[in-house]
């Protein structure tokens, strides 16, 4: 607070200085660790708020100050801290405390007295709102100016009073004790000043001196918004400011500094990726291009975490949508009135008996409801197949572990109604969670895409195959529930991580010793054989990979990933499908001629066999355009006798060379071109074992004029391009460069 000659003067020259060059560096968007603190006293603090590294995105954070009961949430804003009152992610908006605030005491000798204060916001995501915030001054004689944005903008209002307050009412901002202005939109920066005019000669000149209170030397200028701040007629008796610093006032966000098309192509800082969750521009007043998430239409809650927004249930809103005529049915982003007959002998009843209605109605309303819910349960589990899956339950009774149906609270309840912390993997069919079961078991459940329904039947057959399936290395599928709108799976928890992670992942690839490659190997042809010939029906994996083999607790190999398994009938040895796998792993003679044989998993398996010894990825853009395919590489190597060249360092020794050439002899021969001359995967697992165990063995046949053969078969397949449409090796590397290794894809081959 200063005394100035003259103010007005003063004014305008710090309002110059106010030229304020905005530019809002874009918040990198990600998920904050589910381990965050999300409340501070008794304020919520959600994404993209935060306290502390990794939990916010940058420009929200957030400092609990504990010396406050109960603690105080700050946000630094500029210079200063304002106390944060309230956070609405779903309206892009915070409450902060701490307003503007001019106070001016008492004067009386001849001279105006003037306060100001700034509110700086340039280099934060806010921005005032200019609906609900006000600029609003209270006081007998009291001049309010107000300079917006680069000081362009200067306003004011003028609150005069006389001494028996006259005119001066509650509520009422017209000018007589309280008077107010509105801001402009897309405003960052705020100065606001207050003087008494009271003895400014100059003025006072102007005026009726009786007309101006002289009891009232106390003046306030502030920003607040209209629900926080009421003028009352006692305001002006109190000379404090307490009540005005109370009051808070409310900022936008936005988020990054580009247009909504410009801030999509950007992926990696692009704020709105989640699932439901839409991009709103934002642009106006001095704040350039920018952007703020919202939740789509039919979703609520949080845009900015990956699966922040939760489909609304219209039916439950206190107004039926539906207008009670007919029966509301929720669905995914909207709903659905289906109509439904009204009983009319309720109608009479309710004429006859208005009493016993009145005992009636909430009885019969919770019914109602709780009958609708049944009611869609219900036809979530038809749709699903359950009566087709109790069926071939019943069928099967007896024959190996049951297949337990799981309810929608069990797992909602497993899974802590699957929120973010118990999300363990995420991918292209879906998201697994972490659940622990009320008997303390821990398992994963999956929730997979919406299931196409001419599909079912052969999902039912999958999850009851699947939950026959007794195999130490393949995961178990402990059920399932078809009450929700998708199927869930439920599997047993294995802990330890994929493969591809393990072998990978600098840190951990140099724990895998050759002895537990080969064992892990072993572990997965042995489930693939098993699957092979073992099983009730034969099933063909399709998307053999590292990331679909987990390794449990004491590193032993879990085949999983079903979702694309098919059964194979008995009589038949080949089917024709659509082209499912994952590229880098993908039998190239399966994709050629869409005919789908086991021996499309010893393809599969043969790139694992190749990463384990090699290290290196089953795709990747580093090795030059011909080798980009794991298998191309290896071959290519092993044509060129280079083969301990390109195993992981450190893993040859004199002890293991035969082991490893054997293995990598095996390998050569689960890629070959042509299936039927690929080994089967009990092939395999002797081999494989018999390599561990003996270490001078017969299989010494795979020589250089294998791999020879086999660059020839690669030839062959290039010389046929003219006959066919598209070469499968110029095919893979010229593929676009945004399908990654680890993609699945699928294409539709004519039959
Ligand atoms: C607001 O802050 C920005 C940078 O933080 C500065 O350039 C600008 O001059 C400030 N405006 C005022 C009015 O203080
Ligand atoms: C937007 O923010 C990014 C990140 O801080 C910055 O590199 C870029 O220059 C900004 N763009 C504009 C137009 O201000
Ligand atoms: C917490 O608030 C107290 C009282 O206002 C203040 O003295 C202290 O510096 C604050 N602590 C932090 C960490 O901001
Ligand atoms: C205002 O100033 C005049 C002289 O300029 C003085 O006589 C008068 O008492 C002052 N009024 C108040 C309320 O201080
Ligand atoms: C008026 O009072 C202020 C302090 O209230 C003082 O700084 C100023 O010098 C005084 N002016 C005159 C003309 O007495
Ligand atoms: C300002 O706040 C009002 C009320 O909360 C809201 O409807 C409006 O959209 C906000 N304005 C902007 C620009 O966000
Ligand atoms: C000033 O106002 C008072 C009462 O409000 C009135 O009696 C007086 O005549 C007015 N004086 C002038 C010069 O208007
Ligand atoms: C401050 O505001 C809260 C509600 O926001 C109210 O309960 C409280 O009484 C207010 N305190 C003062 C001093 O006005």
């Amino acid at each position: 607070m200063f005394v100035s000659q003259h103010p007005l003067l003063r004014f305008g020259t710090w309002s110059i200085v106010l030229a304020s060059i905005l530019s809002w560096a874009a918040a990198e968007a990600g998920n904050p660790t589910p381990s965050c603190q999300r409340s501070c006293g008794n304020i919520r603090i959600d994404y993209p708020f935060g306290i502390g590294e990794g939990c916010f995105v940058q420009g929200f954070e957030i400092t609990c100050n504990n010396s406050y009961s109960p603690p105080k949430p700050f946000l630094q804003l500029g210079d200063d801290q304002h106390e944060v009152v309230d956070i609405s992610v779903a309206h892009n908006q915070v409450r902060v405390r701490r307003t503007v605030v001019s106070t001016n005491g008492f004067y009386g000798n001849g001279t105006a007295v003037i306060s100001e204060n700034i509110v700086n916001l340039t280099g934060t995501p806010f921005v005032f709102n200019n609906t609900a915030n006000k600029f609003t001054v209270t006081g007998c004689n009291s001049l309010g100016l107000i300079s917006l944005g680069d000081g362009n903008i200067l306003t004011g209002c003028l609150s005069l009073c006389d001494d028996n307050l006259e005119g001066v009412v509650d509520g009422s901002c017209s000018g007589r004790g309280c008077c107010q202005v509105s801001i402009y939109e897309g405003v960052r920066t705020i100065s606001i000043a207050i003087l008494n005019l009271f003895n400014d000669s100059t003025i006072m000149d102007l005026f009726n001196e009786s007309q101006v209170s002289n009891l009232h030397g106390c003046g306030y200028g502030f920003v607040a918004d209209q629900e926080s701040y009421t003028f009352e007629v006692s305001d002006l008796h109190r000379c404090s400011s307490s009540k005005m610093e109370n009051s808070s006032m409310v900022l936008d966000w936005v988020i990054g500094n580009e247009t909504c098309e410009e801030a999509g192509k950007n992926r990696d800082s692009y704020a709105c990726k989640g699932t439901n969750s839409d991009c709103v521009g934002y642009g106006s007043g001095s704040i350039g291009p920018s952007y703020r998430c919202s939740c789509k239409q039919g979703y609520e809650e949080n845009p900015y975490l990956s699966s922040g927004c939760q489909d609304i249930n219209e039916c439950m809103a206190p107004h039926n949508p539906c207008q009670g005529k007919t029966t509301c049915v929720n669905l995914p982003g909207s709903y659905n009135c289906k109509s439904s007959k009204f009983p009319t002998w309720l109608l009479g009843l309710a004429i006859g008996g208005p009493l016993f209605l009145l005992l009636l109605v909430p009885s019969l309303y919770i019914c109602m409801k709780r009958r609708k819910l049944m009611n869609l349960k219900q036809k979530f589990f038809q749709q699903n197949g359950g009566l087709l899956l109790q069926q071939q339950i019943a069928f099967h009774e007896g024959s190996g572990q049951p297949t337990k149906i799981f309810t929608t609270q069990e797992l909602a309840k497993a899974t802590d109604n699957y929120a973010e912390s118990r999300v363990i993997g995420q991918g292209g069919n879906g998201t697994v969670y972490r659940g622990n079961l009320c008997d303390s078991r821990v398992i994963a459940v999956k929730k997979s895409k919406t299931v196409d329904k001419n599909h079912i039947e052969e999902f039912i057959n999958e999850v009851v195959v699947l939950t026959q399936i007794n195999h130490r290395n393949v995961v178990k599928l402990l059920g399932c529930c078809l009450e929700t709108e998708v199927p869930l799976l439920v599997y047993e928890y294995v802990p330890n991580g994929s493969l591809h992670y393990h072998i990978h992942n600098p840190d951990m690839a140099c724990l895998l010793s050759w002895d537990d490659r080969v064992r892990i190997a072993i572990e997965t042809a042995n489930a693939l054989a098993y699957l092979h010939s073992a099983a009730v029906t034969p099933i063909i994996h399709r998307d053999v990979k590292s990331s679909n083999i987990l390794l449990d607790d004491k590193y032993t190999a879990k085949v999983s990933d079903f979702g694309a398994s098919r059964l194979f009938p008995t009589d038949q040895t080949q089917i024709t499908t659509l082209v499912k796998g994952t590229l880098g792993y993908l039998d190239p003679e399966y994709f050629q001629t869409s005919q789908l044989t086991e021996k499309s998993d010893v393809y599969s398996f043969g790139v694992v066999l190749v990463e384990l010894l090699t290290g290196q990825l089953s795709v990747s853009f580093e090795r030059p355009e011909a080798q980009r395919n794991l298998s191309s590489y290896f071959i290519l190597a092993m044509q060129r006798d280079c083969l301990y060249e390109i195993l992981v360092p450190g893993l040859a020794n004199e002890g293991n060379k035969e082991q490893l050439k054997a293995a990598a002899d095996l390998a050569m021969r689960c890629l070959r071109l042509k299936g039927e001359k690929r080994p089967t995967m009990k092939e395999v697992v002797f081999e494989l074992s018999g390599s561990r165990g003996i270490h001078k063995h017969a299989w010494d046949h795979v020589n250089h004029e294998e791999s020879h053969r086999l660059l020839d078969e690669q030839s062959e397949l290039h010389g046929a391009e003219s006959s066919s449409t598209v070469s499968l090796y110029s095919a893979m590397s010229t593929w676009p460069l945004s399908i990654h290794n680890s993609e699945t894809f699928s294409i539709d081959f004519p039959r």
